[in-house]
């Protein structure tokens, strides 16, 4: 059978069949142009349920006037190809048209979560988030839905509005992975040239020297643990720090001291590449 499908119907009707056979569903939704993180959320979907959708879909609603989404990086053929290769059930590729036909008008916002951090910088892209995960899930229906901790806001926002709108899907948040020396990985990495891939390393070393004061040090002042952080990337040089701050993973509120269950982030911009990273202090 067929694995790629493009109507919304053609889902429901699949999804239907597996449910009357009793299968567990997942779900992982992606971008596409994917790599080692998205394998992983898969290799967990498979290990934890019988039928794994994933859907690509570079969705507008979530880029700024001038952000990438022209230039986001899609080849469909390879995508399918490592999908076949995972043995993934079902891939769901639609068209802007599929999910946001004319005179469309509903948009989900998880407010307060949306307008810090990532929100200060990309006005409009966690309710362009939000509309998507929320149409996908009501689209597959799955039983679970995975989700990286790369993307640590977004998941913590998808998490808040799975908990308001009680949509019954359980979210799994999934380690970040990275490239050998440290760098998440992110489809956005193949913007980055030579040098720029070289520099674009002082975000992780910066999240890594604030844990080790952490850990080692026992610092437990934000503010000077966000100082020395901040040192790492300006000693890079070419290098813009958009932010760097240690909030809550509860509810994602800045913290002076460091508590339970803290999470430092940070994003940078390198030419016209902007970068996120993040580690959790757990
Ligand atoms: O993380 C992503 O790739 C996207 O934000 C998502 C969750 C697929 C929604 O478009």
């Amino acid at each position: 059978m067929e694995m790629m499908v493009r109507r919304i119907e053609e889902v429901r009707e699949r999804i239907r069949y597996a449910r009357k056979k009793g299968k567990v569903i997942g779900f992982v939704p992606t971008m596409g142009y994917l790599h080692k993180g998205h394998i992983s959320l898969i290799r967990r979907a498979k290990e934890e349920c019988d039928f794994v959708v994933v859907s690509i879909f570079v969705n507008p609603t979530q880029f700024g006037p001038s952000e990438d989404y022209n230039r986001y990086p899609r080849d469909i053929e390879r995508d399918k190809k490592i999908l076949q290769d995972e043995k993934v059930d079902l891939l769901f590729v639609p068209e802007v048209s599929e999910i946001y036909p004319e005179g469309y008008k509903t948009f989900v916002n998880v407010e307060k979560y949306s307008e810090i951090l990532e929100g200060k910088f990309r006005p409009g892209h966690f309710r362009g988030v939000c509309t998507i995960v929320l149409k996908l899930l009501n689209i597959v229906q799955p039983d679970k839905s995975y989700f990286g901790w790369k993307d640590a806001q977004q998941l913590i926002i998808i998490k808040k509005m799975v908990e308001d709108l009680n949509i019954p899907v359980e979210i799994v948040g999934c380690e970040t992975i990275r490239e050998d020396d440290g760098l998440a990985c992110s489809s956005r990495n193949v913007y980055l040239n030579r040098e720029q891939r070289e520099k674009a390393l002082c975000l992780y070393k910066a999240l890594k020297r604030i844990e080790e004061m952490i850990k080692k040090e026992n610092v437990n002042d934000c503010e000077k643990l966000i100082a020395e952080g901040e040192k790492v990337i300006k000693k890079e040089g070419g290098v813009e720090l958009q932010y760097l701050e240690i909030v809550r993973i509860s509810d994602l509120l800045p913290v002076e001291k460091i508590e339970k269950d803290v999470i430092v982030l940070g994003a940078i911009k390198i030419g016209d590449v902007r970068l996120i990273d993040n580690l959790r202090i757990e």
